[in-house]
């Protein structure tokens, strides 16, 4: 069941099992695809993986990440580099879906060139930034039109199919949860005013796309004080699927706790001091002593397996759209249990495809029964500064 065809809509994957959006900064300093990201997904296809979701798109320039080259989409010169891109990932039968989003607050001016914005006028911890810019009733529909672009643009160009990003504290994030949409227009408040701009996108879409699959990756809860949990997002996944939704994948965590999204045992503590934009600059003495009492007082997010599972099947029960489920899923009995006990339609993995690109091909032959990744996170660390890879025990060695 696992290794055999599924669909999604009208998307026919070749097995259950997902490579999920993964940021590989290997755009161009413009944004546009590069031969070494098409070289990166034909490594994944060519060992049959399910389908590739992309490393997250800007729908606009202001919303462009803080990691390093991240993909654009935020105009039509973009179309023809991604069709050299899904052009080559077809030939392998392999379907590939463009992850969509705009930061928010979540990113830097000094990135941008712009003033960050957000549903709401509050810092993000992380980025300590001056306050985000309140978005406007106009600059919303800006947004809702950008989003709405991107899709058709993504559809130009060969994709199967985009993936909303509503997960990881990312803009439309920010508007679905209370701890950062403090509005009281129609734009915040209750759960249908805090979605409307996700409507409106989906609305928009359908009118200029058709029925182009549009899929989400949303957050189940977000760990955060009076923000996302599990009985909301189970509510908001009905309205995704009465908005035409193709699939759910489901997350958590925000980036001002990423650790949270991305769980492991042990804390990246020294390739952060190395790499990080506001820890690099700490004095070493200050760096030294953090090195031993970070990982001391910080406490462990648990579990560090299957962590989104029991949430995506919540969901799973409320809609009838397929319901991928991503976090920590790290071996072939974990699919399995995952898949047969119907708890998700679909698994989703990140980590275990930067240091495995064949790990579908070694699970299927039976070869291997476990991811070799050990979660230390020093992938994560390095997004900020390089290309995607398997940096264990490397960035060290690099220094900064
Ligand atoms: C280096 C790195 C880059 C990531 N980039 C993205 C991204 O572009 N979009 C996204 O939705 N999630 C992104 N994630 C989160 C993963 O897709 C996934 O939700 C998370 O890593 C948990 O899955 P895993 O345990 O299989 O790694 C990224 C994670 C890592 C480690």
């Amino acid at each position: 069941m696992i290794f055999e065809p599924a669909t999604i809509g009208n998307i026919r994957l070749n097995n259950r099992i997902i490579r999920s959006a993964t940021h590989e900064g290997l755009a161009d300093e413009y944004g546009y695809p590069t031969d070494q990201l098409i070289k990166k997904y034909e490594m994944l296809a060519r060992n049959e993986v399910g389908c590739i979701i992309t490393g997250f798109a800007g729908v606009m320039p202001n919303g462009k990440s803080n990691s390093y080259r991240m993909l654009m989409i935020h105009d039509d010169t973009f179309i023809d580099p991604y069709k050299k891109l899904t052009g080559k990932i077809h030939e392998y039968g392999t379907p590939v879906i463009l992850q969509i989003a705009h930061c928010g607050r979540q990113t830097r001016s000094k990135i941008t060139g712009f003033p960050t914005v957000a549903p709401s006028a509050i810092r993000d911890r992380t980025f300590n930034e001056d306050l985000p810019h309140e978005l406007s009733e106009p600059e919303i529909f800006e947004i809702i039109e950008s989003f709405a672009n991107a899709v058709v643009r993504a559809k130009d160009a060969g994709f199967d199919g985009v993936q909303l990003h509503l997960a990881h504290g990312y803009l439309l994030a920010q508007f679905l949860s209370s701890y950062t949409n403090r509005r009281t227009d129609r734009w915040g408040g209750t759960t249908a005013n805090r979605f409307r701009i996700i409507g409106e996108i989906f609305a928009r879409a359908k009118r200029m796309a058709g029925d182009f699959p549009v899929l989400v990756k949303m957050n189940a809860h977000d760990g955060r004080k009076g923000g996302m949990n599990i009985t909301e997002a189970v509510e908001i996944a009905g309205m995704l699927e009465s908005a035409g939704c193709s699939a759910i994948e489901v997350s958590c965590g925000v980036f001002e706790d990423s650790l949270y999204t991305v769980r492991g045992d042990t804390l990246p503590v020294e390739a952060a001091f190395r790499h990080n934009f506001r820890y690099k600059s700490y004095p070493g003495f200050v760096k030294s002593i953090a090195k031993r009492v970070v990982p001391i007082l910080t406490k462990k997010i648990r579990p560090y397996e299957n962590y989104n599972v029991q949430f995506a099947a919540m969901i799973r029960n409320m809609v009838s759209i397929p319901v991928i489920t991503v976090g920590g899923i790290s071996t072939l009995a974990s699919v399995e249990s995952i898949i047969t006990g119907e708890k998700a339609d679909f698994i989703s993995m990140c980590r275990p495809f930067i240091i495995e690109p064949d790990i579908v091909r070694k699970f299927k032959e039976g070869r291997q029964a476990k991811s070799k990744c050990i979660a230390c996170n020093y992938c994560l660390v390095a997004a900020e500064e390089r290309a995607l890879r398997c940096y264990r025990g490397k960035l060290k060695a690099q220094g900064s």
